[in-house]
């Protein structure tokens, strides 16, 4: 595995010899890896011939400092990680020379981008879909995974690459969960031992098939500071704070 920070460097790489008529596999991250990105890249590198993994803390994606300062960046462990998966090339940019405009120029998305976790976090699905933008851009993907778990970012980015004409298929792969029902979130290792014990009570809520306004009261006397549960899209919704960490899952509904 190689891995490429400059942008310039990169750049040149992608244009070079070792790319030509190859099928190119892209998945975004944030880094702090678990099973769910490894199962992007195992999908990736099953239908692709070259394997592109980036890991970016995407700053304009965070509406909250403490939540960007505290986000985990177990740098080598990733890139360890993604070594023993196969993955071909790393892709880790430096903030500086990712908004080399200082974030003049971005994406909105004008309906959909509001609901759910758009209406809580003022500007999250702007930064998400400019720095994908840039990446796709940048990587030139044949196709790029995205996890389910986050089905808004999914769909706005699938109604981006659509609205834009990219060429990128944007895929969409099924939520990993623990044993518990917990679904793999880089945030989970942030829960207190006991929040973690409380924790897969939330997929278990969003399963229960009462209504939405129930379950968001009996979310909140178990602990739970929940912002919304909410059906759209077949499916049901959920975000919810324990302590300082903000969970957020989905399922399909019956
Ligand atoms: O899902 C994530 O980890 C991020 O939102 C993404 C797609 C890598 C953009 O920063």
């Amino acid at each position: 595995m190689r891995t490429i920070n400059a942008i310039k460097s990169w750049r040149a790489l992608r244009a070079s010899e070792a790319f030509r008529g190859r099928r190119v596999g892209f998945v975004p991250t944030m880094g702090a890896l678990h099973a769910g990105h490894l199962s992007l890249v195992g999908r990736s590198l099953r239908e692709n011939d070259v394997t592109v993994v980036s890991v970016f803390v995407n700053p304009t994606q965070f509406n909250d400092k403490n939540d960007l300062k505290n986000y985990p960046r177990p740098a080598a462990a990733d890139a360890a990680l993604l070594r023993r998966a196969g993955v071909h090339y790393l892709l880790a940019p430096r903030p500086e020379e990712m908004y080399p405009d200082g974030y003049r120029y971005r994406v909105t998305e004008g309906a959909d981008s509001a609901l759910l976790c758009g209406a809580y976090r003022p500007g999250h699905f702007d930064g998400v879909l400019t720095v994908v933008l840039k990446l796709l851009n940048l990587v030139k993907p044949r196709r790029a995974y995205f996890g389910e778990k986050d089905y808004q970012q999914y769909r706005l980015l699938k109604g981006m690459a659509e609205a834009l004409f990219l060429d990128a298929e944007i895929v969409p792969c099924p939520i990993v969960r623990e044993d518990d029902g917990l679904a793999l979130s880089s945030r989970n290792q942030l829960l207190t031992p006991e929040h973690r014990r409380l924790a897969p009570a939330l997929a278990a809520a969003l399963r229960s098939g009462k209504p939405a306004a129930e379950v968001k009261r009996g979310l909140k006397k178990l602990g739970f500071e929940p912002d919304y549960v909410e059906d759209r899209w077949g499916r049901r919704f959920a975000a919810a704070r324990l302590g300082k960490v903000r969970l957020i899952d989905n399922v399909e509904k019956a």
